[in-house]
């Protein structure tokens, strides 16, 4: 989808330098100055005395918030996923990985006996899937005893079962209470792990498509790819990318419900401003920080910072929430920031105490006195000592209230997480509702009713732009309607109901053999119809028809496993088999793709099932008896056989769930002679690449060279 953009190569690049020091420990790659992190000496003596001076944490505290800070993080993560499949999953978790926790001592220093590793369930994270373990990333990968751990880890986190994401960094989305029919924007998104805890949250009531949906942006147009990576991983047709500078986010114009002949500037119910920042509070896992910390950069990121957030409250509707959150410890780019901005907009935004949404979750309050700092280290107590040199970098607007304005502001209601507090990252949180209109927006009209001029169905398609310092997007092409060239057949093959819209589906190409059909909800749709020409779209819609010409299936399109969940409500009963757990497993534990189950190795019950089903794409649906798991795959009936359509990651996470044998996938990489282990997935996009193939002729019983397949 869209073009490659050429950041993936860059990732590619380091990849290929990683392995190539892997073989040469000895040899730096090319052009690389960076220090290993473990020689890097975890010291700053500025750093240390501006947070001493800023009074940052209380002095007691002092030595306990600096050895923390020299420490490694923990492994963090979260499960993900349907709640069935999140059930099952931790249900395993805890069974089966973290009892081998058992089998390792944990050594800390000043104790002769090594302590035991007990899992930590973040208490505030809703449904409990959130866990914290006392063991760094290398210390798992490195040890042999928990390769069976690394390798859950690393194999969920490819199909999606597991989130491996900070403890702090998981704090935004849960104070920002989204619910399924909210409006969201994420002003500064990437890499995505936030907007993929927001896009969980819309999708919390299972079986229904959200009617709000997400708008994910980032300045960065390469950084925009790792949303597109993420965004793939959640199968959602609620969300859209997009590459603005936030500071200046163009408004949203969408169709008025109220009056539909008119349009109406969106405002988002929900706003996550995770702003750029000098991510000092991430010193444990970025030490290179220790070495180029300095004044100057908290200085620097206020304008923008304050920007950004003023933009967000513009875009929040009467009544929303926006979090404004930074892993810094400087009140400047903190505190600082949020001061400014409810000094300019008065009582109509104001600060919210979401204490009670966070339980157990150790914290100090925002602070309500800070002293800004040259880059020299001078500190001043109010603008007037700044001297003209530093009057440009240290602005008036960077000084705290006076003490009796304190009250107007609950400053105290910001939320601070320092490293000691329960061994993580630090972190600055402040959320805020809007509830009345900005003061400089009293004269703005609330909607702009603006007559909708009637547009035709099918319009001669723009010319593409070519954008500077970005790539040039392919064009969101709708479907006219059922009367669309190939819906006709779609639908008759797929059965699809009177409810479903097919207006809500699009292509990239305005001419040409369709391809890959893609789904947005109707709110998106209209999003994209209406900014299209004024936004910059990097990706919507998520993948759920993909060409397959092949002369056994009656249909020029199968169904894609990305999709699946979006259309399977609108899919008739004549493409569904019922499978049972023994077929289930029979399929995916078959890894030749040109060899897939004969029909007669099936139960009779499967194979009845089967008898009268089309040949081509279906849906293999399973229903544990023993528990509330449920799977709902994209499978393929072949002339002979049945198999099902998924990548390997999603084999190894279908396996696990129903607890069949996948040890052919869990290798243990210390054993001589294991194959080279595949680097950990986690935020590579190249790493999505499918290994899905399509069906060969011989599993079709079709003569060698007679199905015309088009890959995905
Ligand atoms: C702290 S990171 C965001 C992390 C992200 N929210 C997550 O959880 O994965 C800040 C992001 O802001 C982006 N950014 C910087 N300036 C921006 C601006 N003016 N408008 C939009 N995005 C911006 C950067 O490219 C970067 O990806």
């Amino acid at each position: 989808m869209g073009r490659k953009n050429r950041n993936v190569n860059k990732f590619a690049q380091r990849k290929r330098e990683k392995k190539e020091q892997e073989r040469n420990p000895k040899e730096k790659p090319a052009g690389d100055t960076r220090k290993h992190y473990e020689d890097i000496v975890r010291e700053n003596a500025a750093f240390e005395e501006y947070y001493k001076t800023q009074k940052v944490c209380p002095e007691e505290e002092w030595p306990a918030f600096l050895s923390a800070l020299k420490e490694n993080l923990p492994t963090t993560f979260r499960i993900t996923g349907s709640k069935c499949e999140a059930d099952a999953l931790m249900n395993i978790v805890k069974s089966k990985y973290f009892s081998e926790l058992l089998n390792v001592r944990l050594q800390v220093e000043g104790k002769e006996e090594g302590e035991e590793i007990k899992p930590f369930n973040l208490p505030w994270y809703p449904g409990g899937l959130a866990w914290q373990l006392r063991l760094s990333r290398m210390d798992i990968r490195r040890n042999e005893t928990l390769y069976r751990l690394h390798n859950f880890l690393v194999a969920e986190t490819a199909a999606g079962g597991v989130s491996r994401q900070e403890t702090v960094s998981m704090i935004p989305p849960v104070v920002l209470d989204v619910k399924p029919h909210h409006k969201v924007l994420d002003m500064c998104a990437a890499p995505g792990s936030k907007t993929a805890q927001l896009i969980e949250f819309l999708h919390a009531e299972e079986d229904k498509m959200p009617t709000g949906f997400v708008m994910a942006n980032d300045v960065d147009n390469s950084r925009c790819y790792m949303l597109v990576h993420q965004a793939k991983r959640l199968n959602s047709p609620c969300i859209l990318i997009t590459n603005h500078d936030s500071a200046v986010m163009p408004s949203i114009t969408v169709t008025d419900e109220q009056n539909p002949g008119s349009t109406k500037q969106l405002k988002f119910d929900r706003i996550l401003c995770d702003v750029p920042c000098s991510g000092d509070a991430t010193l444990r896992k970025n030490p290179d920080i220790w070495l180029k910390w300095s004044t100057g950069n908290g200085n620097n990121l206020h304008g923008i910072q304050y920007r950004v957030l003023r933009r967000g409250c513009e875009l929040l509707a009467l009544g929303g929430r926006l979090v404004y959150s930074t892993c810094s410890f400087n009140p400047i780019e903190n505190e600082a920031v949020v001061h400014r901005l409810l000094q300019d907009a008065g009582e109509s935004v104001k600060l919210v105490d979401v204490t009670d949404m966070l339980p157990g979750l150790k914290h100090h309050k925002g602070m309500t006195y800070w002293k800004p700092a040259s880059k020299d280290m001078v500190f001043y107590e109010n603008f007037e000592e700044v001297p003209e040199k530093w009057q440009t970098v240290v602005r008036p607007q960077m000084f705290p209230p006076k003490p009796e304005d304190l009250p107007k502001y609950n400053l105290d209601r910001c939320i601070r997480i320092l490293p000691h507090h329960q061994d993580t990252g630090g972190f600055f949180v402040a959320v805020f509702e809007k509830v009345s209109p900005l003061p400089w927006e009293k004269d703005q009209k609330e909607t702009t009713e603006v007559a909708e001029k009637p547009t035709e169905e099918k319009k001669e398609p723009p010319k593409k732009r070519r954008r500077l310092g970005g790539y040039k997007e392919d064009p969101f092409v709708f479907f006219s309607g059922d009367t669309e060239d190939v819906f006709p057949s779609i639908k008759e093959y797929y059965d699809l109901n009177a409810e479903f819209d097919s207006k809500c589906l699009l292509t990239r190409c305005y001419v040409g053999k369709k391809k890959n059909i893609y789904l947005v909800s109707p709110l998106v749709k209209d999003v994209v119809q209406k900014n299209e020409a004024n936004i910059k779209i990097i990706n919507t819609g998520v993948k759920t028809f993909v060409r397959c010409d092949n002369k056994n299936m009656m249909c020029p399109f199968r169904l894609s496993q990305e999709g699946l969940a979006s259309i399977v409500p609108f899919v008739g009963a004549k493409r569904r088999v019922r499978i049972l757990k023994e077929d289930l497993i029979l399929v995916l534990q078959n890894d030749n793709p040109s060899k897939p189950p004969e029909l007669h190795r099936f139960t009779e019950h499967t194979q009845q099932l089967v008898k009268d089903l089309a040949t081509g794409s279906c849906i293999l649906e399973f229903q544990d008896t023993e528990s509330s798991l449920q799977l709902t795959l994209v499978g393929w009936r072949g002339v002979h056989s049945l198999r099902a359509y998924t990548a390997t990651s999603d084999t190894v996470h279908y396996l696990r769930l129903l607890g069949a044998d996948f040890s052919k996938y869990d290798v243990n990489k210390f054993k001589k002679d294991a194959p080279e282990n595949e680097d950990e997935s986690e935020a590579k996009p190249e790493a999505e690449a499918m290994e899905v193939t399509e069906p060969s002729a011989e599993q079709n019983g079709s003569k060698e060279g007679e199905v015309q397949s088009t890959s995905s």
